[in-house]
C-alpha cells in the first residue's frame, strides 16, 4: 500500500505557491502569465500583448516588452540595497572557496561584458562557454546575455569531437575556456579539448578568440593572437557597464541535447518568456526566499539544470546560493552533506541517481552531519523510484522535509510537472500534477486523451509556455517534425511514457523514442552507435539502454566486427584489449559519459524484415530476460545465435 504524505500547516502557511495559483491559472490563462511576468521580472518597457500563438507552433511570449536577463539576476537585487547579500557561496572541489555577494557579481559581469565587448562581441554573436564549475562560468553567461550574445553551453565532460561540432553548428567566434578542471582531485585538461576542436582539419572553425580562465596552472598550449587569459583581459576592466534591453523574444542560449538521430538539437531559448518562468517555478516549487533560504543546486551548469536552476531562476530571484566544483565522493562520501551543514543549506535539488548512490554508500555517512537546516527537497532528470525518496525524505530530510519530484526537459525550459511542496500531498515516485499555469495530457496510440488509472500512454502539452523552446537553432522543420507531429499541431509530444494511478497523479515512465537516461543524463543510442562505427574495427553496432540499479539506466552496446579485426582479435569478451578500446573510443568521440558499460561482440543483430534493428530484444538480452516475440524478425533464428553466442 502507497503512503502520500500531506503538507505540514506550518509549511503552508509560509509557502509561496498557494492553493489558488491553479485557479488563477484555470480560470485567466494569459492573466495568470502575465501577472507573474511584471511580479517577477523588471521590464525596461512594459509588454503589450501576452502571447502570440498565430504562427504555431512559433511561438511569442511578452510581445513588445523589452529586458535585459542580466540586469534582472544582478543589477536590479543591487539597486533595491541587496547589493551585500551573498548570491554564491563557491566551493571547490580541494575545499578553496570564495564568496561573492550581488554587488561582487555586478562588478564581476560588468568587468567580463566589457571585455567580451572589446573582443568584438556585439548582440546576436554565439559565444561557446567550456569551464568547470567556478564562478566564471555564471560570470561569462551573465556577460553574454547582458550583450544579448547568446551563450551555448557546453558541458565540460563533453570531448573535442563533440565540443568541434556544437561550435561549428552554433557559429561560435569566441570560446570561454579553462586551462583544467579538478576532477577527483587530479587536474585534467580543458583548454587542449578546444585546442583539438578549433583544428578540427576538415574545415576552417568560425572560433576567432579564446578567453582562457586560469583553474588548475598545468601548463597549455598557447596560440598567440588567439589565446588570451581572463584575468589578463577581464581584470582591468571598468566595474561598470551600462547594458542595454532587448527584446523578449531576443535569444538568450542555445543548448544541445540528444535526440533520436544522430545529430544533437541546438534547443534555443529566448529571453522574457524564460527568465519568467525560471523563476516563477523556483519561487512556487522550490519555495525560495531569498532572504533566509540558502539553496544549493547539484547539477553542472553545462546541462538545462544549471542554467534554469544556478543561474537564471534563482539569481533573478535574488537568491544566496552553493555552487559546488566537484565530486560527492571527493575527498570523502559525506562530503555532500558537510556542505550542507557547513552553509545551512535549505533547499536542496538534486538527482535521482545521486541519491540512490548516497543509500549504497550508507544511512551512517549523512548521519554524521546536522541537516537540520534542510526544509525543502527536490529531485530532477528521471523518475524517482519509492525507496529512494523515502530515504531521501528519512534520512536528508529529517523525515518531515517535502520533496518535490520536478518533470521537464531542456526543451521546456523550466519545471513543468512537479508538487507544489505547501499543497500536494506527496505521493512518492509520481511528479504527480502539472504546475499552475501548465497543461499536460496522456495520449493513447490512436492521440486520443484518457484518464484511466494504470493505462500506459505518451506525455503531451496542451498549451504553449512561456519558456518553451522556440525551435532547434538552424532547423525548422525538425523542431516541427520532433515535437509537433507526432499527435498533431495542437499537442508537444515530449517523448516520454506515462500513466496515471487512481488519484489523477501522473507517473513518469521514461523515455519512447531512441533517448537513453543515464545518470539522468540524456543519450541518444544513434549518437552512440555512430561513434562505434566509426571505430575501425566495427562493421555494425546496435546501443539500447539496459535498466540499472545506480544509474537508472546504462548502456549497453552489440557490435559485429569488422572481417579483419575479428581474425586478428584472439579475444573479444568484455575484458579483451578491444573492447576497452572501443569504450574508450566511444569516450573520445562524445565524452566518457557516453561509455558503454558493456559491449558484446555478436555475429548478427536482430532485424526486421524492413532492416530495422529490433532494440527491443536486445534489452531483453541486456537485462538478462526471456528473449520476447522474434516472430517479426527476417531471420529467426539471430537471436538464438546471439545468446549461444554469448554465453561461450
Ligand atoms: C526525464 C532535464 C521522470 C524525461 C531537466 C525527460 C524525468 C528527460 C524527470 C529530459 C522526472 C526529467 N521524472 N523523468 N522528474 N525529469 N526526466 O532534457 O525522460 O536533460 O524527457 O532535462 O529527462 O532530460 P533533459
Amino acid at each position: 500500500m502507497s503512503q502520500s504524505y500531506a503538507p505540514s500547516p506550518e509549511f503552508t502557511e509560509q509557502a509561496n505557491g498557494q492553493a489558488d495559483l491553479y485557479e488563477q491559472a484555470e480560470s485567466d490563462f494569459e492573466g495568470f502569465w502575465a501577472a507573474q511576468a511584471r511580479e517577477r521580472i523588471t521590464w525596461s518597457k512594459d509588454f503589450e500583448e501576452t502571447l502570440d500563438w498565430s504562427d504555431a507552433p512559433f511561438a511569442k511570449w511578452f510581445v513588445g516588452g523589452e529586458l535585459n536577463a542580466s540586469v534582472n539576476c544582478v543589477d536590479r537585487h543591487v539597486d533595491a540595497g541587496n547589493g551585500d547579500r551573498v548570491a554564491i557561496h563557491f566551493e571547490g572541489e580541494g575545499g578553496d572557496t570564495r564568496t561573492i555577494t550581488y554587488a561582487d557579481l555586478q562588478k564581476l559581469v560588468a568587468q567580463a561584458a566589457n571585455a567580451l565587448e572589446e573582443l568584438g562581441v556585439s548582440t546576436g554573436d554565439r559565444v561557446a562557454i567550456y569551464l568547470p564549475m567556478v564562478p566564471e562560468a555564471v560570470v561569462a553567461m551573465l556577460a553574454c546575455a547582458r550583450l544579448g550574445a547568446p551563450h551555448s553551453v557546453v558541458f565540460g565532460g563533453f570531448s573535442a569531437e563533440a565540443l568541434h561540432t556544437r561550435i561549428a553548428d552554433a557559429d561560435a567566434k569566441l570560446v570561454i575556456t579553462a586551462d583544467g578542471q579538478f576532477r577527483r582531485g587530479k587536474p585534467s585538461p580543458l583548454k587542449a579539448a578546444v585546442d583539438a576542436a578549433i583544428d578540427h582539419g576538415d574545415d576552417e572553425s568560425p572560433v576567432q578568440t579564446v578567453l582562457v580562465v586560469r583553474r588548475t596552472e598545468e601548463d597549455v598550449r598557447w596560440v598567440e593572437g588567439r589565446d588570451l587569459w581572463w584575468h589578463e583581459v577581464v581584470d582591468k576592466q571598468p566595474e561598470t557597464h551600462e547594458a542595454q534591453a532587448f527584446d523578449s523574444e531576443h535569444p538568450l542560449f542555445i543548448l544541445y541535447t540528444s535526440g533520436t538521430t544522430g545529430k544533437p538539437k541546438g534547443i534555443f531559448h529566448t529571453t522574457g518568456g524564460y527568465l519568467t518562468q525560471t523563476a516563477y517555478t523556483n519561487a512556487v516549487v522550490h519555495d525560495l526566499h531569498p532572504e533566509s533560504d540558502v539553496y544549493w543546486c547539484t547539477a553542472d551548469i553545462g546541462w538545462v539544470t544549471g542554467h534554469s536552476y544556478i543561474v537564471y531562476g534563482p539569481l533573478a530571484n535574488g537568491a544566496t546560493q552553493v555552487l559546488y566544483e566537484g565530486t560527492p565522493d571527493t575527498p570523502h562520501k559525506g562530503r555532500f552533506w558537510e556542505i550542507v551543514d557547513t552553509y545551512d543549506v535549505s533547499i536542496l535539488y538534486t538527482a535521482p541517481t545521486a541519491i540512490r548512490t548516497f543509500m549504497k554508500w550508507g544511512d551512517d555517512i549523512p548521519a554524521k552531519y546536522d541537516l537540520s537546516s534542510l526544509r525543502v527537497l527536490g529531485t530532477v532528470g528521471e523518475p524517482i523510484n519509492p525507496e529512494a525518496w523515502r530515504w531521501y525524505r528519512e534520512h536528508i530530510g529529517g523525515g518531515s522535509a517535502p520533496i518535490v519530484d520536478t518533470w521537464w526537459q531542456t526543451e521546456t525550459g523550466a519545471i513543468m510537472i512537479s508538487p507544489l511542496p505547501g499543497v500536494t500531498e506527496l505521493e512518492p515516485g509520481s511528479a504527480q500534477k502539472p504546475i499552475p499555469g501548465i497543461s499536460a495530457e496522456i495520449l493513447d496510440d490512436e492521440g486520443k486523451p484518457f484518464t484511466e488509472p494504470d493505462k500506459v500512454g505518451y506525455l503531451v502539452l496542451t498549451k504553449p509556455w512561456p519558456s518553451m523552446l522556440r525551435g532547434i537553432w538552424g532547423d525548422e522543420q525538425r523542431y516541427k517534425d520532433t515535437y509537433w507531429s507526432r499527435f498533431g499541431p495542437e499537442y508537444y509530444f515530449a517523448g516520454d511514457g506515462a500513466k496515471y494511478d487512481g488519484e489523477g497523479n501522473i507517473w513518469l515512465l521514461g523515455r519512447v523514442d531512441d533517448v537513453m537516461n543515464v545518470s539522468g543524463h540524456r543519450l541518444s543510442t544513434a549518437e552512440i552507435e555512430s561513434a562505434l562505427v566509426s571505430h575501425e574495427a566495427v562493421a555494425e553496432a546496435a546501443v539500447v539502454g539496459a535498466n540499472d540499479e545506480t544509474t537508472g539506466q546504462a548502456v549497453v552496446a552489440f557490435v559485429i566486427l569488422r572481417e579483419e579485426a575479428r581474425e586478428q582479435a584472439d579475444e573479444v569478451g568484455e575484458g579483451s584489449d578491444l573492447v576497452q578500446e572501443m569504450r574508450n573510443h566511444v569516450a573520445k568521440e562524445i565524452g566518457p559519459i557516453a561509455k558503454p558499460r558493456t559491449i558484446m561482440v555478436v555475429s548478427e543483430l536482430p532485424k526486421t524484415r524492413s532492416g530495422k534493428i529490433m532494440r527491443r530484444l536486445l534489452k531483453d538480452v541486456a537485462e538478462n530476460r526471456e528473449v520476447g516475440d522474434v516472430t517479426t524478425l527476417a531471420d529467426s533464428s539471430v537471436m538464438e545465435q546471439i545468446q549461444s553466442g554469448l554465453q561461450k
